[in-house]
Parts: C-alpha cells; sequence; structure tokens
C-alpha cells in the first residue's frame, strides 16, 4: 500500500509538510495544495512559496493545478519541471461554488467534450508526469462511466478518486462500489481518497480491493483489454495507494498504524483479527484508534509547537494562531474530551490562553 498526503488548502501547506514529514511516518507522496494560473502568472507570491524548492526538501512533492485552460496548465507544469518537479497533479475535485461556476474543479467534469479536448492538449508533449484527483461527476455518479472512458485514452501516473458527486461535498458515506466498479476498469493506476479515519479503515480497503481484484481475474479485465486501443499507451490499475486528509489531521500516527496493521501483505476486512493475532508488533501495541500512550501524545505536542513557530516566522503569531485553531478542530479528536477541548482553544485569545488549553490535554486511554 502507497499512502499519499491529501492536498488540504489553508492547512497542508509547505510548513505542514515538512514538519509532518519529520515527525511522523513518511507519506510515499505529498500533494500540495492547488495553485490556480491564468494566463498572466502561473504562481501568487503565496502560491510560489509553497511550491518552490527552497521551501519544498522533502521528497516526492507533488504541487497541484486547478484551471480548465490547457495552455495554462502547459506552461505552469513547464515552470513545476523547471523546478524539478516530475509529476504534476489535476485538480477535478474542487466542489466549492465558486470554483465549479467557473467550470473549474469538479465544474470541469460536466464540460466532457472540452475536457478531452483538454486532455488531447496536455497529453501532446508533456513536460511532466500528469495524475488527476476528480470525483465520480459533478451532479450524479451516472457521469463517471463517461468520465473513466476519456481518462483511459491518456497514460495518466495515476487515477486518485474521491467516491462522491461533487454536489455532495463531503456529505454521506463514498459511493466504495463505483470506486470498485472502476479498479477493475480503468487503464490507469488507480488512489482512494475518502473518509479513512483508522488504520481499520485502511486494512479493510485494502481487503475490498483485494476482492475486486480477485472477482476480475479471467473475466472483465482480459475483456477490456481487447477492447479498442487508448489513444496513447496507458498501463493496467494494479498498484494499492490510499491519500489521507481529514484522517491524518486527526491522527498523524495513522501511517505508522497502518504500516504496523501489516499493509504491505494483503490482507481482507475479516482477517483484521487473524492479522492481529500473528503479528507479535500489534499483538504488543494492538491496532489502536488513537494516539494512547503519553509517548506518542507528547509528539503530537511537539509537532504542534513547530508548527507554531514555523507558521509565526511566516505570518506573524496572530494568523499563526488563526492556522493551529484550524489545524487542531482535528487535532483535538487525538487526546480524550475533544469537543471540551475544541470550543476552548477556539475561544483563546493570544499564544499563552492557547498553549494553557495544550498543556491540559491528555491522552485517550
Ligand atoms: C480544508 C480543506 C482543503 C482542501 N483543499 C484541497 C485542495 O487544495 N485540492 C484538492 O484536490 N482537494 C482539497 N481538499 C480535499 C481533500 O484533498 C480530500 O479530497 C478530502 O478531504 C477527502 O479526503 P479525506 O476524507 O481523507 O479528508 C480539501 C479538503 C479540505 C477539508
Amino acid at each position: 500500500m502507497k499512502y499519499y498526503l491529501a492536498p488540504m488548502e489553508g492547512i497542508t501547506g509547505f510548513v505542514f509538510r515538512n514538519a509532518y514529514h519529520d515527525y511522523f511516518a513518511p507519506m510515499d507522496k505529498y500533494f500540495a495544495p492547488f495553485v490556480s494560473p491564468n494566463q498572466n502568472i502561473c504562481f501568487t507570491p503565496r502560491e510560489y512559496r509553497d511550491i518552490c524548492p527552497e521551501n519544498n526538501r522533502i521528497p516526492n512533492v507533488v504541487p497541484q493545478i486547478l484551471t480548465n485552460k490547457a495552455e495554462d496548465f502547459i506552461k505552469t507544469s513547464q515552470e513545476l519541471a523547471k523546478m524539478g518537479y516530475g509529476e504534476v497533479n489535476l485538480n477535478l475535485g474542487c466542489p466549492s461554488g465558486t470554483v465549479t461556476a467557473k467550470r473549474k474543479g469538479a465544474g470541469f467534469l460536466m464540460e466532457t467534450g472540452r475536457l478531452r479536448e483538454f486532455f488531447d492538449r496536455i497529453f501532446e508533449r508533456p513536460s511532466v508526469r500528469i495524475s488527476v484527483k476528480t470525483r465520480l461527476g459533478m451532479y450524479s455518479l451516472d457521469e463517471f462511466a463517461q468520465l473513466l472512458e476519456i481518462f483511459n485514452e491518456y497514460p495518466l501516473e495515476e487515477l486518485i478518486i474521491h467516491p462522491r458527486a461533487g454536489k455532495e461535498f463531503y456529505e454521506g458515506i463514498p459511493h466504495r462500489d463505483v470506486y470498485f466498479d472502476a479498479v477493475g476498469k480503468s487503464k490507469n493506476p488507480l488512489c482512494y481518497n475518502g473518509d479513512l479515519y483508522r488504520a481499520e479503515d485502511v486494512v479493510r480497503l485494502a481487503g475490498e480491493w483485494d476482492a475486486a481484484g480477485d472477482r476480475l481475474k479471467g473475466s472483465q479485465m482480459y475483456g477490456l483489454q481487447k477492447e479498442k486501443e487508448p489513444k496513447k499507451k496507458c498501463r493496467t490499475a494494479q498498484q494499492k495507494a490510499v491519500m489521507l486528509g481529514r484522517g491524518i489531521l486527526r491522527d498523524p500516527w495513522l501511517v505508522a498504524k497502518c504500516r504496523k496493521a501489516g499493509q504491505e501483505p494483503a490482507v481482507s476486512g475479516d482477517e483484521i483479527e487473524r492479522v492481529a493475532e500473528d503479528n507479535t508488533e500489534i499483538k504488543q501495541t494492538g491496532i489502536r484508534d488513537f494516539p494512547s500512550t503519553t509517548a506518542d501524545t507528547a509528539r503530537i505536542r511537539e509537532f504542534s509547537d513547530r508548527l507554531f513557530s514555523d507558521y509565526a516566522q511566516y505570518m506573524g503569531e496572530r494568523n499563526a494562531m488563526f492556522r493551529m485553531k484550524e489545524l487542531w478542530l482535528y487535532l483535538a479528536e487525538s487526546f480524550a474530551e475533544a469537543d471540551a477541548n475544541r470550543k476552548k482553544l477556539k475561544k483563546a485569545q493570544n499564544q499563552t490562553e492557547f498553549n494553557a488549553v495544550l498543556e491540559g490535554l491528555h491522552c485517550r486511554s
């Protein structure tokens, strides 16, 4: 299993990415929040600061581009290639009304004709590998069959799917059935994203993924190979990868726990207990939902202190505190009495008050 950090605007900028990499289990890729180019500029100063090489010394950072104009995508990816990036990601998932109204993000999914033309242009002579992060459609899951046909015509580095329609935002349960259907139909490697909060969630997903692969053996998968050749040579969907967003904010130990839970060998959801039984490390530590030792929570505290001081250096103490308050809406979940602590942190007027609340935190069990 590969693990990727989700791009989260306002949270997983370079300060967060660098600190996370120093303190917790490293990710296989770190997707940066989107840059939004126009005909005049590729990056605003703030966007440039987030992706410039000086601020990104950790490996495998993938910048993301939000646009529906091929020329802006090409120009920006050329700039990113010059900075040393080998992959860029196209945002076809942002559900925000202001973005979709301009037919960008998930809004671009409605314009399948233009999307094809866009892909034809950007895959003509790409200067970097191109991955795509998508939703299942803008309004309906039924849109996905046609979208997948389009994606299958191009050699994507990978296709990251958040299996909800744009109009669903983050509500309800992700449509995993549609995702696993794509496991059989995608000619590009896939990555799953959405609502993975605990090691158990990832273990279960891996099991479902294997089951979907088994169902396909000898049937649909091989049928697909005979279909008309794609415009460009594509690879089949073999790898297993997950992109973690809010889960990693709630519990920065999540990747370490997933790795402990044995996500290298294939594990079916029903076998969680058996895996725990067979794995001495898990037997000793358990697959824990959230940090439960003082050492775990102390590390989160150190991570938080590092973030606060790095943010303060770039944006001043007051703005740094706003950033930290937003992060702690999630991080509070790693500690006991999450709701009460969230309220107290929200009320903090300055760094001293904020730190006083953090001092009072204790682990969950
Ligand atoms: C505050 C916030 C900011 C986000 N910013 C971006 C972004 O810049 N680009 C993007 O593709 N997705 C963005 N997303 C979506 C996440 O990358 C991810 O798809 C979503 O949170 C679902 O994954 P999760 O359930 O693991 O959190 C954002 C989500 C949140 C909550």
